[in-house]
């Protein structure tokens, strides 16, 4: 689960009495704000989003527990039923044949026991005998401040594809405590467990000592009584506390998934761990020891805030299922708001999850691929088209005849004079850092070349998702940003712009791009899925029918379009 730092927010919305640092934190706490009983949500909503995954009010962070069972897929979420900020946590419950329209349930699990009093916080699920078993971090009363224990949670009825009814059974309940050392409110967020080739189970949970960040792990046989492992399956100095860790096995070749229990010479592992500290995810790609029980990331992995990142925007506390139906392992990741406390309040909702993407091992090995699963291409409406064509340094160029507002768009970019490209800065280590540098307004040679999303007429607003090529001792770099800088006349939101390193070679390579464009959310997957970036915006021109779609190419060297398809995006259908 997420967050940081406590806030004690007293007076309406603003005057900070006391922030405290030091104290680590789990969560934002805006203490006045958790009381209100929410109302509904107001008519004119410009940002609610017409794809995403989001709640009918109020806020959601963590996907918790996906899974797909009787061919019925299941998220569950932390939800806060009474409030726009973080509080009150429930797992509320939706399923869905497609992952794209959703039913929601009752609460999957809500606080009630002496286990989990105080909390109910993330957890995954792990098929044991055909059977899904949720893990989920409860919190006990306790005079240490969020005390963290692991729970399990049994479907009632099997029978039922919507797993509507939860059991934790008191019995067993908590199955794992945080004894020998660990700091208890440093000590959660299970991931999905695996069985080792000894048919015994593990399953790690994420915690710290000092600034180290660890993913402790339990090994049981019966699923039922866990033992803590001496060492971590894994840790990094300096990483602090580790949110939400993920391990599983991607395979070494194809684009198929495996599931969590798979190991042997077909797989690499793959590590991810949310830091509370910086709010980013990072993962390695490397190798799991099963007979010492280790995990050993490849060389030259980094393990740190600036290693490979899922998503170089706005993503975190994410989550991946084994989907054994269509053979693909699925991730869900929490997109939070860069709006304020102020504006979620008047828009009734705070958070979306992003669009489930399928995501498997790159042909380097090196590195992940993303794409949003197959199904949202259902949501396709009306298409616009644009020939194959030389997109001139300078023009910028409209896609008529969409919703730029709610839309999918692709496009393959060809770069005949690559020779043309701009000497890279060997300063230029950080992509974000150059991207904000270098806006879309900043003039190159190749680039910056790519889209304008969610523009105003006149473009005093626009959100710039492109590509610059720099030659580096004759090796081509390629970075990828996603300019927020011009994304809204309201000067109150976090307009950070994004950027990523394409690990591409132009010379053989197309550089590709699609945005998954809705309302308030932008979400932009480079070269077929080799960077991916996600940012949220919320103009106010550029909204409904006023906003507009653009290919833009602002460097002095002529690009050539070989394809542009723009697709309406119909609305999924989400029930409450
Ligand atoms: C335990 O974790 C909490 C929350 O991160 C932190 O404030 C505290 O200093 C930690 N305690 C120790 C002994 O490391
Ligand atoms: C279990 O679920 C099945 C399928 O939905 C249903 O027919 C049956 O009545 C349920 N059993 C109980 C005890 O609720
Ligand atoms: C959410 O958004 C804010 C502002 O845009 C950011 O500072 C914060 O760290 C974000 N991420 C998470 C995971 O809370
Ligand atoms: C291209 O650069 C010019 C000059 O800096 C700027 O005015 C214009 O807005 C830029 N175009 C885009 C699409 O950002």
């Amino acid at each position: 689960m997420a967050m940081n730092t406590v806030l004690w927010l007293i007076g309406l919305f603003c005057s900070v009495l006391f922030v405290s640092h030091g104290v680590e934190a789990s969560h934002l706490y805006y203490r006045n704000l958790q009381s209100l009983q929410s109302t509904s949500i107001p008519k004119n909503q410009p940002y609610r989003t017409g794809y995403h995954f989001q709640p009918s009010k109020n806020w959601m962070n963590d996907p918790n527990g996906p899974m797909v069972y009787k061919g019925i897929y299941h998220l569950m979420y932390q939800w806060n039923p009474l409030g726009v900020v973080w509080g009150n946590i429930v797992w509320a419950h939706a399923t869905s044949t497609d992952l794209v329209n959703w039913i929601h349930h009752k609460h999957a699990i809500v606080t009630s026991e002496p286990f989990d009093i105080k909390g109910v916080w993330s957890g995954s699920t792990t098929f044991v005998n055909g059977k899904p078993i949720i893990q989920y971090t409860g919190i006990i009363e306790s005079n240490q401040w969020n005390y963290q224990v692991q729970n399990m949670a049994v479907p009632k009825n099997l029978s039922d594809p919507y797993l509507v009814e939860w059991d934790k059974p008191a019995k067993w309940n908590p199955i794992m405590k945080p004894t020998d050392g660990v700091n208890a409110s440093a000590f959660r967020d299970p991931t999905t467990a695996w069985k080792g080739p000894d048919g015994r189970w593990r399953t790690i949970i994420g915690s710290k000592i000092d600034r180290k960040g660890m993913a402790i792990m339990y090994r049981s046989k019966d699923f039922i009584h866990w033992i803590k492992a001496r060492k971590p399956l894994h840790s990094a100095r300096n990483t602090g506390m580790w949110e939400c860790p993920d391990f599983f096995p991607v395979a070494l070749k194809g684009m198929n998934g495996v599931d969590t229990s798979a190991m042997g010479p077909l797989v690499k592992h793959v590590m991810k761990v949310s830091l509370d500290d910086t709010r980013h995810e990072y993962y390695t790609v490397g190798t799991y020891d099963h007979v010492k029980d280790r995990y050993i990331p490849d060389q030259g992995s980094i393990e740190s805030d600036t290693g490979l990142r899922y998503d170089y925007g706005k993503f975190y506390a994410s989550k991946t299922f084994f989907d054994h139906e269509k053979n693909r392992r699925v991730l869900w990741g929490w997109i939070n708001e860069s709006s304020t406390v102020e504006e979620d309040t008047k828009k009734g909702w705070s958070g979306l999850q992003a669009v489930p993407r399928t995501l498997w091992l790159d042909r380097s090995g090196k590195q992940l691929m993303q794409w949003p699963v197959r199904e949202i291409n259902s949501l396709r409406a009306k298409r616009a088209i644009l020939p194959s064509q030389v997109l001139k340094r300078g023009s910028v160029i409209k896609i008529s005849g969409i919703t730029a507002s709610q839309a999918d768009v692709d496009v393959h970019f060809e770069l005949p004079k690559l020779a043309d490209a701009e000497i890279m800065d060997p300063s230029w280590v950080n992509p974000q850092l150059l991207c904000s540098a270098k806006p879309a307004s900043a003039k190159g040679k190749l680039g910056p070349f790519g889209l304008l999303v969610l523009a105003s007429k006149k473009f005093e607003e626009q959100t710039a998702i492109f590509f610059r090529v720099y030659n580096n001792h004759g090796k081509y770099v390629v970075v990828m940003c996603s300019d927020q800088s011009r994304s809204s006349l309201e000067e109150s939101n976090d307009k950070t712009t994004y950027g990523a390193f394409v690990n591409v070679d132009p010379y053989h390579d197309k550089l590709s791009l699609r945005s998954l464009i809705d309302h308030s959310i932008v979400e932009s997957f480079g070269v077929g899925g080799k960077a991916c970036i996600t940012a949220r915006v919320y103009p106010k021109l550029a909204v409904g029918g006023g906003a507009q779609l653009y290919v833009f190419n602002n460097g002095t060297q002529n690009v050539k379009i070989s394809s542009l398809k723009a697709w309406s995006m119909k609305k999924a259908h989400i029930k409450y």
